[in-house]
């Protein structure tokens, strides 16, 4: 008698570890969309990471969701490093305030274990959302960012050449009950053309031209990369730098006279954390920058870009 089969000739099941995707216009209308989601169910609000950025032109990507979903909401301390301070954290959830954390991975990479982070808010029945808003597709193999929180939410438009896009994971499908107001999906033209691009070499290529950016970073005084080390896996979504003795602000303009254009994440925080009450965040503002790495980047610029960075490294930090 022939053996049941246990072997098919091809996949039809989706893999366990498979989430599926519901499309945005951005990681922020995720975030409004959980909040509205969640509070229909549940008045406690949400605690974030003390690091919360705001421009003139974008408002706060962060901020704004949670206000226009009425979250409530207050902030754990995080390092100089944007390490959240577990301890801080604990406190905050022990008062039973909040039902979700927020758990920023900042440029792209694990400041801190996901999983601990997720089983100490799980201690004190609070879910996590993963804000994965730095790093589309969360790691290039292996463990990806984004798979431990209930949530977690993605900018497609921050790592691709896209005006606009991103998506969310709810990984209990607990949102279930609530449609995504149309004005936050993302429309057809937007999914067209998200599924035009080639996420894993564009990813592939960012990353070497981290290691690249990073290469040349080590090598000038008066720069300190901002990760020591990044995990083989990782795909930051630009090179952050510490610059010494507070000439993050004339570097960045040099910089834009040679041609290159950094940012700085987040060169003004949002007035919720105040200067006197947050202090390290406000220095980690005024001393961090930003510099380029992404795919669009031509190999026959890079040595004028290595030579430009030397350039103004020399001229602003000599003075
Ligand atoms: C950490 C973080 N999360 C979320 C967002 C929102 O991303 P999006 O521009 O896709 O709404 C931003 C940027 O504004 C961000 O820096």
């Amino acid at each position: 008698m022939a053996m049941p089969v246990f072997i098919e000739k091809e996949a039809k099941r989706p893999p366990p570890d498979a989430f599926p995707r519901v499309y945005t216009r951005s990681a922020r209308a995720a975030l409004r969309h959980i909040l509205r989601a969640r509070l229909k169910h549940d008045a406690r609000g949400i605690l974030l990471p003390a690091y919360v950025g705001l421009s003139p032109k974008e408002g706060s990507g962060v901020l704004d969701p949670v206000k226009e979903a009425g979250a409530p909401f207050d902030f754990y301390e995080v390092s100089e490093r944007l390490v959240p301070d577990l301890d801080d954290l604990e406190r905050k959830l022990a008062t039973g305030r909040f039902q979700l954390a927020l758990l920023i991975h900042y440029f792209g990479c694990a400041q801190v274990d996901a999983g601990d982070f997720v089983r100490r808010c799980q201690r004190h029945d609070v879910q996590v959302v993963e804000d994965c808003a730095h790093t589309l597709l969360g790691g290039l193999r292996g463990e990806r960012l984004g798979m431990k929180g209930a949530f977690a939410i993605f900018s497609i438009h921050k790592s691709t050449w896209l005006l606009e896009g991103g998506f969310y994971y709810d990984r209990a499908g607990e949102l279930g009950d609530t449609p995504l107001d149309e004005r936050d999906a993302l429309d057809r033209s937007g999914l067209e053309a998200f599924s035009r691009l080639d996420l894993v070499s564009a990813a592939q290529r960012r990353r070497r031209l981290y290691d690249l950016v990073a290469s040349w970073v080590v090598e000038l005084p008066g720069l300190e990369l901002f990760f020591p080390r990044v995990p083989a896996n990782a795909v930051p979504l630009n090179c952050p730098v510490i610059v010494a003795g507070g000439k993050r602000e004339p570097l960045y303009f040099q910089l834009i006279e040679r041609g290159i254009l950094p940012t700085a994440l987040y060169h003004t925080l949002i007035p919720e954390l105040a200067a006197d009450r947050y202090p390290i965040a406000h220095r980690l503002s005024r001393n961090i920058l930003n510099l380029p790495t992404h795919p669009d980047i031509l190999d026959g610029n890079l040595d004028e870009y290595r030579d430009a960075l030397r350039a103004s490294v020399q001229e602003v930090l000599r003075t």
